[in-house]
């Protein structure tokens, strides 16, 4: 058999910290380049290079120290030449804390279904009938003056692993994500589940290969195989000898059953070595991450918390107010009682702040309701976060988390 190729070396490094002694769940610290995370983590997702509704300045009050990005969004603009002139997307964004940045393929086919995959890499369908886009930059584009155009048809036309860890190195995330084939749990194509599961072991090895700068950006593999554990195990062992800096499971939130959903954390888990960190992609609500948490997992992005304040939404420990209801138009408690973010901490205080009938009251004419509540979604999200580790440290995750879900069931009444 062919040798198995290494990443090496890392730019992190991972302070093991506490374990759960009933459940999987771990306490830890993940040292990054551009400052260190308290796991478990979740990270908010600024897809564009902005976190919609906040500034960097806001984002950093409410302690985050990690968030996302996207190579499809930012290659395609600003751009590979604008992101090198400036030297990366910290200094593009003024963003001093780390960036961890997906590979661009999935927003590709999930968000756009605008794409096919082949074993070369991800290809772009014209989005008028379905057909493949131009293979190469017809004359007639130059005369054209779009500068936008052209970069669809020249730069992103076609995704190949090498081209998109090109684009996150000019990116210079502090994490970056290999190119893989995700299909969605719920499909009943078994044979297609293998070849996306095979191909992204495949794409990993050219990713390793295509990746300039180990000593300071980590190349995270992700776990694919659908809901067939035996899949999954298979991709868990192929990974797990290439000896990434970290690890993702990916192919989940995508509707698949909660049941369906453990399985596959617990079963990759149970494979994964300890000393890395363990990243579920695009999970989740807290419910999720809290179980997920107990099953071993450490990291989670998800748009969510931050694309539901924009519906007017808030979270809480009681589950999501939507403070557009009627009811909250005369309510003028805090947003929660139970926050310290610059939202509630004023009202909480005694003094003069945010009240539900303002968001209500302002959600409905301006945009800083979205904004507010934003604030107050990712703060709520990162002190979850901060409580779930106390808990582990102090070995009381269980009690923990039999109080967070008596919580949510008092909610619902
Ligand atoms: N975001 C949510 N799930 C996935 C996945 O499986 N792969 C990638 N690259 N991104 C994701
Ligand atoms: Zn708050």
């Amino acid at each position: 058999a062919e040798p198995v190729r290494k990443a090496m070396p890392s730019a992190l490094t991972f302070d093991h910290h506490a374990k759960c002694s009933t459940t999987k769940a771990r306490a830890s610290t993940l040292h990054l380049p551009h400052g260190s995370v308290p796991l478990p983590i979740f990270m908010p997702v600024a897809t564009q290079g902005s976190l919609k509704g906040l500034t960097y300045d806001q984002l950093r009050e409410t302690g985050c120290m990690l968030c996302l990005n996207n190579t499809y969004h930012l290659g395609l603009k600003p751009g590979q030449e604008v992101l090198d002139a400036v030297g990366g997307a910290h200094k593009f964004q003024g963003w001093d804390r780390n960036l961890l940045t997906d590979s661009g393929g999935f927003q590709m086919v999930s968000l756009l279904k605008l794409a096919t995959v082949t074993e070369e890499g991800v290809r772009f369908l014209s989005p008028h009938d379905g057909s493949p886009m131009y293979d190469s930059l017809p004359t007639s584009a130059s005369v054209l003056h779009v500068g936008n155009l052209s970069q669809w048809l020249t730069t992103l036309r076609l995704l190949t692993p090498e081209h998109s860890i090109s684009l996150q190195n000019s990116i210079g995330s502090d994490i970056i994500m290999q190119l893989d084939d995700v299909i969605a749990t719920t499909s009943p194509d078994h044979a297609r589940i293998k070849e996306a599961m095979d191909r992204s072991v495949r794409w990993l090895d050219r990713c390793i290969d295509a990746h300039k700068y180990p000593e300071r950006q980590n190349l995270f593999c992700i776990i694919q195989g659908g809901l067939d554990l035996e899949l999954r195990k298979q991709c868990c062992e192929e990974m797990v000898a290439r000896d990434t800096p970290g690890i993702a499971i990916g192919g989940l939130s995508g509707g698949e059953a909660k049941e369906e959903f453990c399985k596959v954390v617990d079963t990759c888990t149970g494979l994964l070595p300890e000393n890395k960190p363990r990243y579920v992609m695009g999970v989740g609500y807290p419910e999720d991450i809290v179980v997920a948490v107990a099953l071993g997992a450490d990291m989670f992005d998800c748009v969510w918390p931050t694309r539901t304040a924009r519906f007017g939404n808030a979270i809480v420990d009681a589950g999501t107010l939507n403070l557009r209801h009627q009811k909250y138009a005369t309510d003028f408690s805090p947003i929660d009682e139970n926050c310290d973010c610059v939202c509630c901490r004023p009202t909480n205080q005694g003094g003069l702040g945010v009240t539900k009938a303002y968001i209500h009251h302002i959600t409905a004419k301006e945009t800083v309701g979205a904004h507010l509540l934003t604030q107050h979604n990712v703060h709520y999200m990162l002190k979850l976060m901060g409580s779930i580790r106390q808990a582990i440290m102090e070995d009381r995750y269980p009690a923990f988390l039999r109080k967070f879900f008596s919580n949510i069931y008092a909610g619902d009444k």
